[in-house]
């Protein structure tokens, strides 16, 4: 095998290939919008979902991402991961989760981490714009 590392085939696929690219109206009341930076290269994720607010499932995830490959990859996984999930079980994925699927090497863990931080922030704004419909 030579030096040079070569990105697993599920990251080109996804990169070449990204699933779920878009953006939702963020004043929408059913959307929860993440849109997180990445402190070690500048990197920054958008991640929208979409959620049926009686069931709290996710039905619809968009994101845009202008970053590495890495950090393409990873959120357009991230979309395809989390559809159809519940808040509770999305806010439980690790980035680690990630990495492993897409077999990225120890120095792209922090585009991983990025798709984590930004599921999180989608989940919690839109559980903010919940609670403040909730309390009008
Ligand atoms: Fe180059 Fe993130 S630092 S893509
Ligand atoms: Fe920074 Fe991938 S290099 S997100």
């Amino acid at each position: 095998a030579g030096s040079r590392r070569m990105y697993h085939p599920k990251v080109i696929d996804h990169y070449t290939n990204p699933r779920n690219v878009g953006s939702f109206d963020k004043k929408l009341q059913d959307v929860g919008t993440g849109l997180v930076g990445a402190p070690a290269c500048g990197d920054v994720m958008k991640l929208q979902i979409q959620v049926d607010d009686k069931t709290g499932v996710i039905k619809n995830v968009k994101f845009k991402t202008f970053g590495c490959g890495s950090a393409i990859a990873s959120s357009s996984y991230m979309t395809e991961l989390v559809r159809g999930m519940t808040l509770e079980d999305a806010a439980k994925i690790k980035n680690t989760e990630i990495a492993r699927e897409l077999s990225l090497p120890p120095v792209k863990l922090h585009c991983s981490m990025l798709a984590e931080d930004a599921i999180k922030a989608a989940i919690k704004d839109y559980r903010s714009k919940r609670k403040a419909t909730v309390l009008k």
